[in-house]
């Protein structure tokens, strides 16, 4: 294990149960390789921190002036392969954690759910100041997008992996992906071994 990763153990345990640490390292200043830096907050509110993303593509996935607020936009992410249909939306206001833009309330995740991937196009929901992802069609989940998906209600025990984005003028980037794509042992169907 590398000293950049064991010098942010402690962030790194908070995220455990979300992140690849061998794709998703927390930035310290170190050398950069050639990989994408984002600010990531965890939650609303909090200070943001410096992330690096290696081994993910670095995906153009549309404009924020695209973007119609509370209205998802489809793409495919990390690859084409099984279960990677993924979303992005603007949350009209909706402060998130992972959010960007001015008002930090455009986010992305994965529309499978990690239950038993039941398929949540047409799920999403903006009610009050909730931002929400279901019911699942199958057994009811229901996550919170403005948490970095995590399960309010339902079946599944596992937060809907959450697209990580740059922001670069107007144009949106998929960097990296947090939790793992239901159905699959990776989330790069290729191995991405260094
Ligand atoms: S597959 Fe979604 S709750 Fe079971």
């Amino acid at each position: 294990m590398s000293d950049l990763i064991k010098k942010d153990e402690t962030a790194a345990e908070h995220a455990k149960c979300m992140l690849n640490r061998r794709q998703f390292l927390m930035y310290t200043g170190t050398t950069a390789a050639a990989v994408s830096t984002i600010s990531l907050n965890l939650f609303p509110g909090e200070a943001q921190a410096k992330a690096r993303v290696v081994g993910y593509p670095r995906q153009h996935i549309g404009k924020l002036s695209q973007l119609k607020e509370n209205a998802p936009l489809d793409f495919n992410y990390p690859d084409k392969g099984q279960n990677s249909q993924c979303f992005v939306v603007k949350m009209d206001g909706a402060k998130a954690g992972g959010g960007i833009g001015p008002q930090r309330d455009v986010v992305a995740f994965s529309y499978l759910c990690t239950h038993q991937g039941g398929f949540m196009n047409g799920k999403y929901q903006a009610v009050g100041e909730h931002r929400v992802l279901g019911q699942c069609p199958l057994h009811l989940s229901t996550y919170d997008l403005t948490r970095h998906g995590i399960i309010v209600s339902g079946q599944a025990y596992q937060s809907i992996p959450q697209v990580l984005l740059e922001l670069d003028g107007d144009d949106i980037y998929a960097v990296g992906v947090m939790g793992l794509l239901f159905g699959r042992n990776e989330n790069l169907m290729e191995s991405q071994e260094s």
